[in-house]
């Protein structure tokens, strides 16, 4: 993959990378360790979790620089020191987390999370208070093996690229699997909010929550297989599922291009019934 892992500053004072092949940045430009650690590690409640069980299973589907999984060792061991980890990341590049590390992008993490991250990067596993591996290749063929073999977690931290980048892990038949690594008490979290993302996630078996954070546009996404706990969707994020925006990404053998899923969706978007996705951004974002 053609990355420049050249860093980029954030306003958090925390950097990231930008790729070239997908044209965007890794993490948001308000702050790459704030977003870990706000969209991923407190809204999965990880510290309660924390206090409750001496065990947590975690899936950081597109690991990258790891920080969604720093965030959450981070949170959990300030909580229960004692609480042991096991961590599945899946990602495609494996230079993406090396590179990472040789620039010292992780440093500000705390001390026992970075031998952590250090030794996913290098080696792709890691022993003691946190157990882990690191599986380098597509998520798609990846998550098919995890769902075999009956694997399930506590968290599942999904963080791709944003849809129209990256639809193969937006799609139906790739949520349905990940839905199927969730524990009926888990919580999956992602950054994104986009309404086709949402009904892919429905369409999964899972309810939907929303958490928004204090001076952000868009709220993220949270999903569970139980309908509780958190502020439910508003009006306007329930609207915007009528809409023609919440045609979903399809992908059913699981290996078509970014191109070929892209226009299947158009093709269905050109003859859907729902509403129009204009009309819904007058009336709420006008
Ligand atoms: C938005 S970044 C993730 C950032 C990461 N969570 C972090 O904290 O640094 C998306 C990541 O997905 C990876 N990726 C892209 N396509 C993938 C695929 N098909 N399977 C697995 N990983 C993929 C990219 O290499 C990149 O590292």
């Amino acid at each position: 993959m053609d990355v420049t892992f050249l860093p980029t500053p954030t306003a958090d004072g925390s950097q990231t990378f930008y790729s070239t092949t997908f044209g965007e940045q890794f993490h948001s430009r308000d702050g790459a360790y704030d977003e870990a650690r706000r969209t991923y590690a407190a809204a999965t409640n990880l510290q309660a979790l924390a206090q409750q069980q001496n065990a947590i299973v975690l899936l950081d589907i597109c690991y990258g620089l790891g920080y969604n999984t720093a965030a959450a060792l981070e949170a959990i061991w300030a909580a229960n020191p004692d609480c042991e980890v096991t961590v599945i990341g899946l990602e495609l590049d494996p230079q993406v987390p090396k590179a990472a590390i040789a620039q010292n992008l992780t440093q500000a993490w705390p001390e026992p999370v970075q031998p952590v991250l250090q030794a996913l990067a290098d080696k792709g596993q890691v022993q003691g208070r946190c157990q882990g591996q690191l599986w380098i290749g597509d998520a798609r063929q990846q998550i098919q093996t995890l769902v075999d073999q009956g694997w399930r977690g506590d968290r599942i931290f999904l963080d791709p690229f944003s849809p129209p980048r990256c639809p193969q892990l937006w799609t139906v038949e790739f949520l349905s699997l990940v839905a199927q690594c969730l524990k009926p008490e888990g919580i999956l979290a992602t950054y994104s909010c986009a309404a086709a993302v949402r009904a892919g996630l429905q369409l999964a078996g899972l309810h939907l929550r929303t958490t928004r954070a204090v001076g952000r546009k868009w709220p993220a996404t949270i999903a569970r297989w139980i309908d509780q706990d958190l502020p439910p969707l508003s009006h306007q994020e329930l609207e915007h599922l009528q809409t023609r925006a919440a045609v979903p990404y399809r992908d059913p053998t699981l290996r078509d291009s970014a191109a070929a899923i892209l226009e299947r969706r158009s093709r269905s978007q050109a003859t859907s019934d729902l509403a129009s996705t204009a009309l819904w951004r007058k009336r709420w974002l006008a």
